[in-house]
């Protein structure tokens, strides 16, 4: 468990991390890409840890992939790449840094260790999990498999990388229904994602068998509380994440991974827009969209949360928080993974 007070303290030693407005005006180019969501004071006190994060990665030829659902500081601020899960693993098996610093949840990187297993992978606080890699364990996977003697598991990246071994091959929520399409089998076994696996099986040809884990962050509202939103705000596109049940998604307007509910609203500009999806989606790509709207709702994933720029100052500083994974268990992952990777980039997804 990471100790704040020693961060604080290490850093404190270290850095001069006390607001300045000065030094936040010279950085203007930085927060012109955030200056709609971040406010004045707020971005004096982030200023100092974006210059620090900056000057050290540098010095440790080091790059930071933020996921779509870190906060605008760090998605803007200090992250090197940014994007939705499979566009992060994709970015993990091509950069050229010594070190990855990974801005997301602790399977995003341990799938960069399992893609880049020379590079040192660093994750700025260890207890960012996930609801959905944590509902199933590889005895889940074998549980199914001895079920549906046969059937192909088609595993969620929101996975441990013991339960990507396990699998046949990985997803994510922007290629599903096609990988799945892809297995030769009528029966194809999703895990851990109920949701996710229900919404695929009513677009892909396949009968879909599922484990029943679920996003906490996705499963909190029903198709009744978006028909109360379409009332509450009339006129408005709503856009869920196919984490959501089925009722939501077919009360949704369109559904789609964070780089497709990125691409949606990028193209047709809604004049507002909800999305149904983690709370930061909306504040980071409200700068690029000035003319589109985004009104509530906001739930925020208390493991993506826990990523900081005080913590990912302090992993580069110390070089603490390096994932590992079992020489084993990584090549068995490695492979689900990547013949995930070749098949979208076969599938031109
Ligand atoms: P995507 O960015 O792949 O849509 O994943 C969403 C998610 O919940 C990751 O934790
Ligand atoms: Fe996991 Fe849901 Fe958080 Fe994504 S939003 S990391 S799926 S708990």
């Amino acid at each position: 468990m990471l100790d704040i007070s020693l961060v604080r303290s290490t850093l404190a030693s270290h850095y001069d991390l006390t607001p300045s407005p000065e030094l936040a005006a010279s950085m203007s180019d930085i927060y012109d890409r955030m200056d709609r969501v971040v406010s004045p004071p707020d971005w004096a006190i982030y200023a100092p840890y974006v210059k620090a994060i900056n000057e050290l990665k540098k010095k440790r030829n080091a790059v930071i992939l933020g996921h779509n659902y870190m906060t605008p500081e760090i998605f803007h601020g200090v992250s090197d790449f940014v994007g939705d899960s499979l566009q992060l693993a994709i970015k993990a098996t091509e950069v050229e840094a010594d070190v990855i610093v990974q801005a997301g949840v602790h399977f995003m990187a341990e799938t960069s260790k399992i893609l880049s297993p020379d590079k040192i992978v660093l994750m700025p606080d260890m207890a960012a999990g996930c609801s959905l890699a944590e509902s199933i364990t590889a005895e889940g996977v074998e549980e199914m498999r001895a079920k549906y003697p046969g059937a192909p598991v088609v595993s969620y990246v929101n996975t441990t990388a013991e339960v990507k071994a396990a699998s046949d091959i990985c997803c994510t929520s922007s290629n599903a229904v096609q990988i799945v399409n892809a297995m030769e089998a009528e029966t194809v076994i999703m895990t851990p994602d109920q949701y996710l696996a229900q919404n695929v099986a009513n677009e892909a040809d396949k009968n879909v068998v599922y484990w029943p884990g679920s996003c906490i962050v996705h499963e909190q509202y029903t198709a009744q509380d978006l028909r109360d939103f379409r009332e509450w705000n009339p006129g408005t596109r709503l856009i869920a994440h196919p984490e959501y049940t089925p009722e939501v998604v077919a009360e949704a307007d369109l559904s789609g991974s964070t780089s497709g509910i990125l691409k949606y609203v990028t193209d047709e500009k809604p004049e507002k827009a909800m999305l149904f999806t983690e709370c930061s989606m909306a504040s980071n790509i409200a700068d690029n969209l000035p003319e589109v709207d985004f009104v509530g709702p906001c739930n925020m994933c208390p493991y993506m949360k826990r990523i900081t720029l005080e913590k990912i100052l302090y992993v580069l500083h110390t070089m603490e928080g390096q994932v590992e994974v079992d020489a084993e268990v990584a090549e068995k992952a490695r492979h689900s993974v990547q013949t995930m990777i070749d098949l979208s980039k076969k599938l031109g997804l």
